[in-house]
């Protein structure tokens, strides 16, 4: 589909639909009246009949209405207007959107960046409106036969315009849509491989997507093998990998389009392809949603994509540990005793928490390779961070509170939210071993602030670089489909820091 932003009237639109929004007790957004005066009195006369009523995320279809040049008119509700809000005009743009879909109009004019949201300008309305319906036009249909796909219907639009109210407004606007395009790239890639399922999305898999970047976008890749990760030491990543039949990679990428010497971002993203628990193993219950512990990982390269998109002028590098966590002869024992690549010794008290192993190898590769300005990992590491927070924030943890202050006002901008919790000296004794430096899991407490320790757990690994650490178990999907989560969090943050260099 082809976006565009202008400014023009409402009643004057040659196109197969106009979209405008219409608040709860029948009270029409301004564009709804204009095209309400040229008809005539039609607006208000459905809405008296009652097929409309304001509703937020109701959408109503007029065919033929005198006055205007478009084939058709969309209604849709946008609830009370004091309560409009960030959620609201989301909802009312994706509802916008699923109706479009199910149209036959070709091209459409839609009125609600207009809409006046508390807060926020017509670069935010226009980047919402359009990362909205990407993820409402987006399809994974990739696993289903031949005929099924054949059998598919399409949609129809192909182009779709975002109206602002005046012409000064129309760069923000143009901006907005720049920005939600390049993350909206960015959610297609990491969902498609999110949703892939395990034994089409291995380790290899992930590698090879990601060299095909290196392919389309001036960035460079690298794969680390099992006999380079043995040479480095990465002895806590391999005893992970170990249980598996699919060889582990180490992906590493590369943008490097800052001044020459700026330190670089970093991004590190668990790439746990499917994760069964090891000997520790999983009940079976929705255990199929394990093939989405690779979603950091993928994450990880939808941002890419989305800074490459974008050609932000700063340097970035990221590092995904990617493995499988399978049982195995050969697989993790709780208890067996591993030396990380940092040279601390690690207890493995319970293999299924896999994801800090994988991971802490990753940082130390990372702060000793790049000595990153700041880094920032994404993990679905802790099924405790959906018991705390629940699919609405990400967990947040830093060492650093002008990078949490960043990373949160990114999330707040992009709806695409976090949610901080604390890591203290006294969380630090609960990961103590009986036998090595630290073990995997709370040898006190139970399961107790499981979020926490996991992220405990990384902080041992991160002592001299700015970190922050986003567990994203609860976000990364929804149901059973990929949510694209948080590449447009950490879009922003790349955005929002190319701006302060
Ligand atoms: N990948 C899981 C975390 C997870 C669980 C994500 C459920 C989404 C939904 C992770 O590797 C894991 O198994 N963590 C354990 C840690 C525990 C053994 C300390 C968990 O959360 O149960
Ligand atoms: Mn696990
Ligand atoms: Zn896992």
């Amino acid at each position: 589909m082809e976006y565009f932003v202008k400014s023009s009237n409402p009643e004057k639109q040659r196109v197969a639909c106009v979209v405008v929004g219409i608040f709860d007790r029948r009270a029409p957004s301004a564009a709804a009246e204009t095209i309400d005066r040229e008809s005539k009195g039609l607006i208000a006369s459905v809405m008296r009949r009652g097929d409309m009523d304001g509703k937020l995320g109701a959408t109503l279809l007029l065919h033929n209405v005198p006055g205007i040049f478009a084939d058709r008119v969309m209604l849709v509700g946008l609830g009370k207007e004091r309560a409009f809000d960030d959620a609201a005009y989301r909802k009312a743009c994706q509802a916008a959107a699923a109706a479009l879909r199910r149209t036959g109009a070709i091209d459409a004019v839609s009125y609600l960046p207009h809409v006046e949201v508390k807060d926020r300008d017509f670069h935010w309305n226009v980047l919402h409106a359009t990362l909205t319906t990407e993820a409402e036009f987006y399809r994974f249909d990739e696993c289903r036969g031949e005929e099924a796909r054949k059998a598919l219907n399409e949609h129809k639009l192909e182009r779709l315009t975002f109206d602002v109210p005046r012409r000064s407004d129309l760069p923000s606007g143009e901006r907005g849509l720049k920005e939600a395009l390049a993350i909206a790239a960015g959610h297609r890639l990491t969902k498609d491989l999110a949703n892939l399922p395990g034994n089409l999305c291995t380790p290899t898999h992930l590698a090879e997507a990601a060299q095909k970047l290196a392919e389309k976008y001036p960035l460079k890749v690298k794969v680390l093998e099992e006999s380079d990760m043995e040479r480095l030491g990465m002895r806590s990543l391999l005893s992970v990998s170990r249980g598996s039949r699919q060889p582990p990679k180490l992906i590493v990428l590369e943008y490097l389009h800052g001044a020459k010497g700026d330190k670089p971002v970093a991004l590190v993203g668990k790439g746990l392809t499917f994760d069964a628990g090891g000997i520790s193993l999983k009940p079976s219950d929705k255990m199929d949603e394990m093939k989405f512990d690779m979603c950091g990982g993928a994450a990880v390269l939808g941002a890419f994509v989305a800074a490459a998109e974008l050609k932000l002028p700063i340097n970035l590098v990221g590092v995904i540990p990617a493995s499988e966590n399978l049982p195995d002869g050969a697989a993790n024992k709780p208890g067996d005793i591993v030396t990380s690549m940092a040279g601390i010794t690690i207890e493995v008290l319970n293999t299924d928490a896999e994801g800090r192993l994988i991971l802490c190898d990753a940082l130390t590769y990372v702060e000793r390779t790049y000595d990153p300005a700041v880094c920032i990992d994404m993990a679905t590491l802790t099924g405790a961070i959906v018991v705390a927070l629940g699919g609405g924030p990400s967990g947040l943890f830093s060492n650093n509170p002008a990078l949490a202050r960043a990373i949160i006002q990114a999330g707040e901008y992009t709806g695409d939210r976090v949610w901080e919790l604390p890591m203290w000296p006294e969380h630090d004794e609960l990961i103590k071993s009986e036998f090595a430096d630290i073990a995997n899991i709370a040898t006190r407490g139970g399961r107790e602030a499981g979020a926490i320790i996991g992220a405990t757990f990384l902080h041992r690994f991160t002592k001299k670089m700015k970190w922050a650490h986003l567990d994203i178990a609860g976000t990364a999907w929804v149901g059973k489909r990929a949510s694209g989560r948080p590449v447009a969090l950490v879009t922003q943050y790349l955005m929002d820091y190319a701006a302060k260099k």
